[in-house]
């Protein structure tokens, strides 16, 4: 684990070497990633850069130091336009921007890697749509400027930041017409991650073995704005638009392997990650900052 005070930067081979040689590290948990989709079709240098480059370093780093253990955070992101829903592990895989790109290149670097030397042990997780926050309500989402994902602009709705959600996308083939996606929350998500390293330890041939992260459940734009309005009390306004270029109708985990394999399964539903998200929010409305 990187020590609390320290910062750096998986770019910069100083940092790493710095880190490596002052602790044994007997696995690392890497979620060091940029994440936002447009950005990337934007400036995909950056995600190159930031993505593969940070990593490749990492990788040559733990190598060096014989820290051969290593839960990667992936997405569901990899499994592009999924043409079957629940999306199982071993799909076939599809980027759909250079984001995903990455995630599905640094999959396959970790499955290179693993068969090039067989003693490293390499868990991705691909993560669904984490939303909530941790249960006390001091520690939650603050991306900087307009949110790009839904829980986080629901959010900024409801603390009075922005005046309504538009909700992408009104005529999909669904109960109500909106996007269907799989929400989980941080906690459980967090939650993954130690039995993703306990199996690492446990487990002498796990390779390289990608696992989903999700609940299994779909849920629509507009059923989380009303489970939202119900546990925030807030009415969030919303006006309806367009489709948003590249989302999928519908997206959802097959949870089994996580199951069988983690023994990890998501306790938490849509009520709780709203729950915890408005704790977070109202007692935050500016996130980490001061109020303007
Ligand atoms: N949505 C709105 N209004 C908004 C924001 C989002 O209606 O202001 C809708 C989207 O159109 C989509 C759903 O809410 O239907 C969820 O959108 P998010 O942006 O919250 O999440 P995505 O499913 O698009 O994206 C997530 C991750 C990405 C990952 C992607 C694909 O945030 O990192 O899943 O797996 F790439």
């Amino acid at each position: 684990m990187w020590c609390q005070s320290e910062t750096g930067d998986l770019r910069n081979k100083q940092d790493l070497e710095d880190l490596f040689s002052q602790t044994d590290f007997d696995a690392v948990i890497h979620f060091a990633g940029l994440k936002a989709v447009g950005e990337s079709v934007a400036n995909p240098r950056r995600y190159f850069d930031n993505n593969l480059i940070g990593t490749i370093n990492l990788y040559e780093i733990m190598a060096k130091y014989n820290c051969k253990k290593m839960v990667f955070s992936s997405s569901a992101t990899v499994y592009g336009q999924p043409e079957k829903i629940p999306c199982v592990e071993d799909f076939q895989l599809m980027a759909m921007n250079p984001y995903g790109r990455t995630k599905l290149f640094l999959e396959e670097i970790a499955r290179d890697i693993q068969k090039a030397e067989p003693e490293w042990r390499i868990i991705l997780l691909r993560y669904f749509n984490p939303v909530g926050a941790h249960e006390s309500g001091r520690i939650g989402e603050d991306p900087k400027g307009i949110p790009n994902n839904l829980m986080p602009y629901i959010q900024q709705v409801a603390v009075g930041r922005l005046p309504e959600l538009n909700v992408y996308g009104h005529d999909y083939p669904t109960r109500d017409g909106s996007a269907i996606r799989d929400y989980i929350h941080v906690m459980d998500l967090a939650d993954g991650h130690i039995a993703a390293l306990r199996k690492l330890f446990t487990t002498e041939d796990i390779g390289c073995t990608a696992y989903n992260l999700g609940t299994g459940c779909g849920t629509s734009v507009l059923e989380m704005v009303a489970a939202f309005e119900k546990a925030s009390g807030k009415k969030i306004p919303i006006k309806l638009c367009p489709r948003r270029p590249g989302d999928a109708t519908e997206v959802f985990a097959s949870t089994e392997k996580a199951e069988n394999e983690l023994g990890w399964k998501a306790k938490y539903g849509v009520e709780e990650m709203c729950r915890d998200q408005w704790n977070w929010a109202s007692n935050n409305p500016w996130g980490y900052q001061p109020e303007p």
